[in-house]
C-alpha cells in the first residue's frame, strides 16, 4: 500500500512498543483492541520492557513473533529493523517510560525501539505512564514539548492512584481509549451494522478435468473493497474466484470456481446484506458439455468447434429480485467508457456502475492502482486515480452518500 493511501484511511499496520512500567501489564489489552478495529499487530519490547511482562504473552495476543533485540541475527534475517521501520502505519508506545521519552527526545538509537522511531516516517504516538513526580519534572516537560514540536502524539496521562501508592497525573490512558483515538471506534464507523456482499476475482469454466476458460482478473479490485469495507465496521462477505491474494482480515470468504457456483453463493448469502458489489470478471460463456475426461486430440484432428452456452448474469439477477440490496457494478472499457456504463446501468438495473477505463497504463486489469467514474440516475462522481484500497475507501464513501440520500 503507498505511503500516500495511508492520507485516506485509518492506520492499519500498527507497530505497539512496550517500555519498562509497570502499566505493561495493559499492552496486550490494548493490541487486543487494536485487532478488533481490523489493525496487524506487530509487538516490540524494551529489555526494561521484559522485566513486566513476557514476549510470550504479547506474541499470543498479536499471532507475531515479539521484536527485542537491534542486532539479533535471527530477527534481522525475519523482519529487519529497517523493514519493521518501512512497514509500520502508525507506531504507538504504550506504556512510555519518562527515560524512553527523553532518549526519543534526544535522538538516540540505543535499542530497537528508539532506533525504529527514528527509523520509521509513520506517524508516532506515546502513551506515558510514570510516578507523578516524574511526570512534573520539568526534564520530562521539557522532553515532551520537543516530542510535541515533532508531531509526536502525546496520549493522556490520566490522573489518579498510582501503582507507587502516591495520586496524581501519570496513569497510562485505558487501552480501550487508547486504541479508539488511534483507530477509531467501531460503532462510529460508516458501516457499522450494515453488510457488504463483493464477488471478486475471475471465473473458470471448466472444459474437462484440467482445463478451462477464464480471464487475467487479480481480484486486486474486490479484494480491496472488502478489506475497506470491513474496516469501516461493515459485515463482509466476499465470494471469490480463483486469485492469488489473501482473505482481508474479518471478511468472511467463500471460494467459488464457475459462475453458477458464484450465483448460487452470492443468492445463499444474500438475505439481509445491504450493499452488494459486483467486481468478479464473470465468463459470460461456459463450455456447453464439459467433457468428464481428459479430452484428446486425434490424428488428423486440425480444428476444434466448441459449443459455449450463456452464463448467468449475476448482477443482473441480484438487482431482479423484489427487494434488492443497493446494488453496484463495474464496467470495464477500453473506449466510449461512460456511454458504456449508463447504458449498463438501465440494461442490469442496478443504482450505481463504477465505469473504469481499462485502455490507460495506469489503470491495466492486474494494476495496483485505479481511476473510476460512478455513474448513477442522478449523475457522474468521479474519483481520482489512486492505489485500490483508496479508491475503494472514496467509492464506499459516495455508496454511503447515494444509500443515506446525503
Ligand atoms: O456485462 P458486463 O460483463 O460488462 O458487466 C460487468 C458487471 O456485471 C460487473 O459488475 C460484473 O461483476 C457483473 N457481471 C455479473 N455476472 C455476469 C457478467 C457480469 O455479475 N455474468
Amino acid at each position: 500500500m503507498s505511503k500516500n493511501a495511508t492520507t485516506h484511511h485509518r492506520n492499519r499496520r500498527v507497530l505497539v512498543g512496550v517500555t519498562g512500567g509497570i502499566a505493561a501489564y495493559k499492552s496486550p489489552e490494548l493490541v487486543r483492541r487494536l485487532i478488533d478495529r481490523g489493525c496487524e499487530v506487530r509487538v516490540v519490547m524494551t529489555r526494561g520492557a521484559g522485566a513486566f511482562i513476557t514476549p510470550l504473552t504479547l506474541q499470543a495476543v498479536s499471532g507475531h513473533p515479539v521484536h527485542e533485540h537491534l542486532l539479533d541475527a535471527d530477527a534481522e534475517s525475519g523482519m529487519g529493523h529497517i523493514e519493521l521501520a518501512r512497514w509500520a502505519e502508525l507506531v504507538v508506545v504504550a506504556p512510555a517510560t519518562a527515560n524512553f521519552i527523553a532518549r526519543i527526545a534526544h535522538g538516540q538509537a540505543d535499542d530497537l525501539l528508539t532506533t525504529l522511531v527514528l527509523a520509521t516516517t509513520a506517524e508516532v504516538a506515546v502513551a506515558p505512564a510514570m510516578n507523578r513526580q516524574m511526570w512534573l519534572h520539568p526534564a520530562t516537560q521539557a522532553n515532551l514539548d520537543i516530542l510535541r514540536s515533532r508531531d509526536i502524539r502525546i496520549i493522556g496521562p490520566g490522573s489518579g492512584d498510582q501503582a507507587c501508592g502516591e495520586t496524581g497525573p501519570g496513569r497510562m490512558t485505558e487501552p480501550e481509549e487508547i486504541a479508539s483515538l488511534l483507530a477509531g471506534d467501531p460503532a462510529d464507523m460508516a458501516y457499522a451494522g450494515r453488510r457488504i456482499l463483493v464477488t471478486a476475482g475471475p471465473t473458470w469454466e471448466a472444459l474437462d478435468p484440467v482445463r478451462g476458460i477464464t480471464n487475467h482478473s487479480s481480484g486486486k479490485m474486490g479484494y480491496a473493497l472488502a478489506a475497506a469495507a470491513a474496516d469501516q465496521g461493515a459485515e463482509v462477505i466476499l465470494v471469490s474466484g480463483p486469485v492469488h491474494l489473501q482473505a482481508p482480515a474479518g471478511v468472511r470468504r467463500i471460494d467459488v470456481r464457475s459462475a453458477d457456483e458464484m450465483l448460487a453463493a452470492v443468492l445463499e448469502n444474500l438475505a439481509g446484506t445491504d450493499v452488494f458489489v459486483a467486481v468478479a470478471a464473470v465468463s459470460d460463456f461456459r463450455p456447453a458439455r464439459p467433457a468428464e475426461h481428459k479430452i484428446k486430440k486425434s490424428p488428423g484432428e486440425d480444428t476444434m468447434t466448441l459449443e459455449l452456452v450463456r452464463n448467468p448474469d449475476i448482477l443482473a439477477t441480484v438487482a431482479a429480485l423484489d427487494s434488492p440490496p443497493f446494488t453496484v457494478g463495474f464496467a470495464a472499457e477500453t473506449r466510449d467508457t461512460l456511454a458504456n456504463a449508463r447504458d449498463k446501468l438501465a440494461g442490469k438495473g442496478v443504482d450505481v456502475i463504477a465505469a473504469n477505463d481499462v485502455g490507460g497504463a495506469d489503470s491495466a486489469f492486474d494494476s495496483d492502482s485505479n481511476t473510476v467514474t460512478l455513474v448513477h440516475a442522478g449523475g457522474e462522481i468521479s474519483i481520482p486515480t489512486a492505489d485500490k484500497y483508496a479508491v475503494a475507501v472514496d467509492m464506499l464513501r459516495e455508496i454511503d452518500r447515494l444509500l443515506t440520500g446525503g
